[in-house]
């Protein structure tokens, strides 16, 4: 189920404008991998390549080759769609559904996709995704409440379950803790921890412990200047990283000199 991730020679653009360039880079199955950097590097722009959710914004347009296991994503004839199942994206901020129950949260990938269950199978998969993303005692009793009604921490918890339900292959996580409280930043960290048991695990952090903690392996990504395109600047085990870096820039930035 769980799959490589390999960006070859990776140039992003919005409109005219080079925003990451020449990123290659190859992420192992089954590991977590944290994209660190200053604002304005790239992170989220990577990101969402990964995923074909770039080109979503009008005139934003990729150049070279990002693979998921052998499968070049952006290959003529493959549908984004079925691209965005297997790779799935949980955000910065929690985005339930409001109005709609925990359970159709969970649940809510699939009515997307227009794929139909029945009612044994919809309640198999609520309880297996909200037990993997550690929700499910909290919420067991309310399912049919709405997912506006839980805590930041409980709904992002909820978003991790409804990428889950749908059975990914990678999930791609922008800061996903940055709006929570330290409590359940940690319960977060602990799911991912499970989590890459099954699935490929890309985060990006501004926090340099959580990226410690979590993390197998670390991408750092900076920019020269304003208006230059972000680089990927040196990507290797999270230990090395944050012990040896091989480059002064990656040093300086983990050692809080700047960004
Ligand atoms: N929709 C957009 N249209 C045009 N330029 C954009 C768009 N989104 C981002 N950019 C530009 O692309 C560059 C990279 O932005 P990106 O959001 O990927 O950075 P980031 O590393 O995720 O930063 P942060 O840590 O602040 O989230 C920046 O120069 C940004 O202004
Ligand atoms: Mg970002």
């Amino acid at each position: 189920m769980s799959k490589s991730i390999e960006a070859i020679d990776l140039d992003v653009y919005y409109g005219s404008f080079l925003a990451v360039e020449g990123v290659n880079v190859r992420i192992e199955p089954r590991t977590v991998t944290a994209f660190i950097g200053p604002s304005g590097c790239g992170k989220t722009t990577f990101l969402r390549t990964m995923n074909r959710m770039h080109e979503v914004l009008p005139n934003a347009t990729v150049k070279g080759q990002l693979l998921l296991d052998a499968e070049d994503i952006y290959a003529s004839g493959v549908d984004p769609v079925r691209v965005r199942s297997k790779v799935g994206m949980v955000f910065q901020r929690p985005n339930p559904f409001p109005t709609m129950s925990i359970r159709d949260n969970v649940l809510a990938g699939f009515k997307l996709n227009g794929i139909r269950m029945g009612r044994a199978q919809a309640e198999e998969i609520t309880e297996r995704s909200l037990k993997g993303a550690n929700l499910w005692n909290e919420v067991k009793d309310r399912l049919d409440k709405p997912g506006s009604g839980l805590s930041g921490g409980q709904q992002q918890r909820l978003c991790i379950a409804r990428t889950i339900a749908v059975q990914p292959e990678v999930i791609l996580m922008d800061e996903p803790c940055s709006a929570l409280d330290p409590i359940s930043t940690l319960a977060v960290e602990d799911l991912i921890g499970d989590l890459k048991e099954h699935f490929t695990i890309v985060i990006v952090t501004h926090n340099m412990q959580q990226a410690s903690r979590v993390s197998d392996k670390t991408a750092f990504f900076n920019i020269a200047g304003t208006g230059k395109p972000g680089k990927l600047i040196e990507f290797d085990y999270t230990d090395k990283i944050f012990s040896n870096p091989n480059e002064q820039s990656t040093e300086d930035y983990i050692t809080g000199r700047f960004g």
